[in-house]
């Protein structure tokens, strides 16, 4: 077979939610499926790309021909993202946890008097702003996404510009997108929005990486 256009890249994705733990049998996480992320990753691969997957807790399978790594936290998908790194094109699919908290080593139990608990809430770092804002051995080009429930292309314009990275894939999740198997994105970059019509994940996969190929050809950022 032909070499693919990504034969000879490193991409490196994000999927999936991250799970901070409250104490030994809680957690907080997100309602990500990891389904997006994954088919990015499986299509960087049909491109003829190495793919390394961080992948957060799913319930689907490793894509074929990827290199999957399995984490459970924020700070755990940092490290493993950073180890992964140097990469040509990194893409955050991941539903990062913007907070976690100082777990209890015991379970938290209720108190006497009934009084519920306060979780003290800390901020998670932000992998995808790190990578997009390295010096040296910064991916040729950093791919976000941005799941929003109003105001979706403000949004994606503002995450764009503050978080460093080149293309925002920006979608409304309050269609009932979390564990579906379509998606209504628009992509962000400083120059223009394109919005594509409601697709199925591979389907935005195959688009997505057709259009990292061409913004790659054409010399850089899209
Ligand atoms: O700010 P927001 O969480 O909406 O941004 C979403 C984008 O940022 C996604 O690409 C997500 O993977 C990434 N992100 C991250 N680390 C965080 C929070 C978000 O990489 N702590």
């Amino acid at each position: 077979a032909a070499p693919g256009p990504l034969a000879g890249r490193h991409v490196l994705v994000t999927s999936g939610p991250t799970r901070e733990p409250i104490d030994p049998a809680r957690f907080l996480s997100n309602r990500s499926s990891g389904k997006q992320g994954h088919a990015i990753a499986a299509a960087a691969a049909r491109g003829g790309a190495r793919v390394t997957l961080v992948s957060g807790p799913v319930e689907i399978a490793d894509p074929q021909g990827v290199a999957t790594r399995h984490v459970e936290t924020a700070q755990q998908m940092l490290a493993a993202v950073e180890a992964a790194l140097p990469a040509d094109i990194f893409i955050g699919a991941a539903a990062v946890a913007d907070w976690r908290v100082e777990p209890s080593a015991d379970k938290i139990k209720k108190s006497a008097s009934g009084a519920p608990p306060t979780l003290a809430l800390r901020e998670n770092p932000d992998i995808l702003a790190r990578v997009a804002q390295r010096g040296a051995g910064r991916p040729a080009l950093v791919v976000g996404f941005a799941a929003e429930t109003r105001d979706v292309l403000a949004h994606a314009q503002e995450k764009l510009a503050r978080k460093g990275c080149d293309l925002i894939v920006a979608n409304d999740v309050g269609a009932g997108v979390f564990g579906a198997d379509s998606n209504e994105v628009h992509l962000v970059t400083r120059t223009g929005v394109q919005s594509w019509p409601r697709l199925g994940k591979d389907e935005v996969a195959a688009r997505l990486v057709a259009y990292i190929c061409e913004s790659l050809a054409a010399g850089g950022t899209p």
